[in-house]
């Protein structure tokens, strides 16, 4: 792993809010994510400098561990990041701990809550505790319940609980877990996580909508013929069946990522930029979204599932020939799917999704097309379509891209497009941080606006319930369709957006 350099030019351009002295619990601390994300970006924290010195991180897991082979632990995996900042590393580490916790016994919480009160004394965290629930999602109603039993989540100002996703398995599921977790704390305290939040470019689309005055006139159905959201991926289901074999793409990466990419995408301005009035936007555009034809749901979905591929030198598994897959698996590892949202801004907008592993790039974006001119009086020497598109890169070469058409040289008077580019990587000369960065410090900071809500939560598993119930009920009329690994998915999805004459943009 190569480490980020801090680029002494954050501290000009960010406005840093200041976390309180806290504790940090991540339950799950011997998992994947606590080593590949979490501790990484909390050290990144530390070396910004926006963590405050009476801060602590207590690891638990059902695993023996002790502080030091918990911190050695993170070290490894870390590799280089800490081995080029050995001294930081040291500092940073002091407060690391560990303590072993089985959340389902109720003599390990009296346990924890002792050993929290003594971090409290050698570290000053002042009883301000953030739990992080990063153990298997089956885990997250009894684990509130059993935080809220030892009393941990009693006092509101001072703790909050992070949950990561899936917050459910369908909209009856998640309507059950906000009832547990809301009966253990409030709303308030609550934070349900959805990394694509934490990603500077997609913050930035509400940036890029709010802060200036030129897209809001046309950011409508008068204007916007279509708008494609796209996350792709090349990687294949890796490590993780026994987790995806449950979830699929749909539920994997439609329900959440692309859900919040079309939340930002199409919600009303917020009165005020706070995190009630953000979050009732984009709860209110959710629950006038739907699919394209809900009757016959498979009329606007695809689902489509990865086989062998790639070339000889690199020769790629398909999905069911991969460790911890049945070799008659139906889960699906691309879907695409076409949406309306019912409202005066967007009625009759098609709004299509879609999402894959194994495809030929990593590529995430929102792409807005604009209706063509009303009248075409040049002929066009570039590809169709000519109408002007607005692309917004959310990864990787994170930026925006404005299409239009211009005069192309020559004698006669034929048009061609041309791109006006914005780039974060030229502007701002700096990576931005990981999700991750972003999101761990917010819940420290007790800042919820890059959380889901619960309302949210249940609006976007709503709006896929008729394809959960086609998939569950007669998974026959939603078959998935094979496609080589590294091609964009199978036919059947160029077929659903050729019924409506379009294409899906190929990057
Ligand atoms: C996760 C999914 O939420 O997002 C993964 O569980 C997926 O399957 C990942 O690979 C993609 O995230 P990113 O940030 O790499 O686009």
């Amino acid at each position: 792993m190569t480490a980020t350099l801090t680029n002494p030019l954050r501290v000009g351009l960010r406005q840093e809010r200041v976390i309180t002295p806290q504790c940090l619990v991540i339950f799950g601390a011997s998992g994947d994510l606590t080593h590949r994300k979490l501790i990484p970006a909390l050290f990144e924290l530390y070396r910004q400098r926006r963590l405050p010195t009476e801060f602590a991180v207590l690891g638990c897991a059902r695993r023996s561990w002790s502080d030091e082979e918990f911190r050695e632990r993170m070290a490894e995996a870390l590799g280089d990041t800490v081995s080029e900042n050995r001294a930081a590393w040291d500092q940073f580490s002091a407060g690391l701990f560990y303590e072993p916790v089985d959340l389902q016994q109720p003599e390990h919480l009296v346990r924890l809550s002792g050993r929290l009160d003594v971090i409290d004394r050698q570290r000053a965290t002042r009883g301000n505790r953030t739990f992080y629930l990063s153990v298997s999602p089956t885990y997250y109603g009894s684990g509130c319940r059993a935080l809220a039993g030892a009393g941990l989540l009693s006092d509101p100002k001072r703790t909050r609980v992070v949950i990561e996703k899936p917050f459910g398995r369908d909209y009856g599921s998640a309507q059950a877990l906000n009832r547990i977790v809301q009966s253990c704390a409030q709303e308030n305290q609550i934070y349900r996580i959805d990394h694509y939040l934490g990603k500077e470019t997609v913050q930035s689309i509400l940036v890029l909508r709010f802060a200036n005055t030129i897209f809001e006139p046309i950011w409508n159905r008068n204007y916007i013929a279509n708008v494609q959201i796209t996350a792709a991926e090349t990687v294949g289901v890796e490590e993780r069946a026994g987790y995806y074999e449950t979830s699929g793409a749909l539920r994997d990466m439609v329900q959440n990522h692309l859900t919040q990419m079309l939340a930002l995408t199409t919600m009303e301005s917020p009165g005020r930029f706070d995190p009630e009035s953000i979050r009732n936007e984009k709860a209110k555009v959710l629950q006038v979204a739907r699919l394209a034809d809900e009757q016959e749901p498979w009329r606007c979905c695809v689902r489509g599932q990865y086989g062998a591929g790639g070339t000889s030198a690199r020769p790629l598994a398909g999905y069911r020939q991969e460790p911890g897959v049945d070799p008659n698996s139906t889960t699906e590892t691309y879907v695409a799917m076409k949406l309306f949202v019912d409202n005066w801004r967007w009625q009759g907008v098609p709004f299509y999704l879609r999402t894959g592993k194994r495809l030929p790039k990593r590529l995430s974006e929102v792409v807005l097309t604009f209706r063509e001119a009303p009248v075409h009086l040049f002929d066009s020497a570039g590809a169709s379509p000519t109408a002007n598109q607005l692309i917004l890169r959310i990864q990787p070469d994170e930026g925006a891209e404005f299409r239009f058409e211009v005069k192309a040289p020559g004698s006669g008077m034929r048009s061609r497009p041309v791109d006006m580019e914005f780039s974060y990587d030229k502007s701002f000369g700096e990576p931005s941080d990981e999700g991750y960065v972003r999101l761990l410090a917010d819940a420290m900071l007790g800042d919820p606006t890059l959380f889901i809500r619960g309302d949210e939560v249940e609006a976007a598993w709503r709006l896929y319930t008729p394809l959960l119930e086609l998939i569950e009920d007669s998974p026959w009329q939603l078959p998935v369709h094979p496609y080589e690994a590294s091609t964009w998915g199978p036919a059947a999805s160029d077929s659903l957006l050729a019924r409506d004459d379009l294409l899906w943009r190929r990057p």
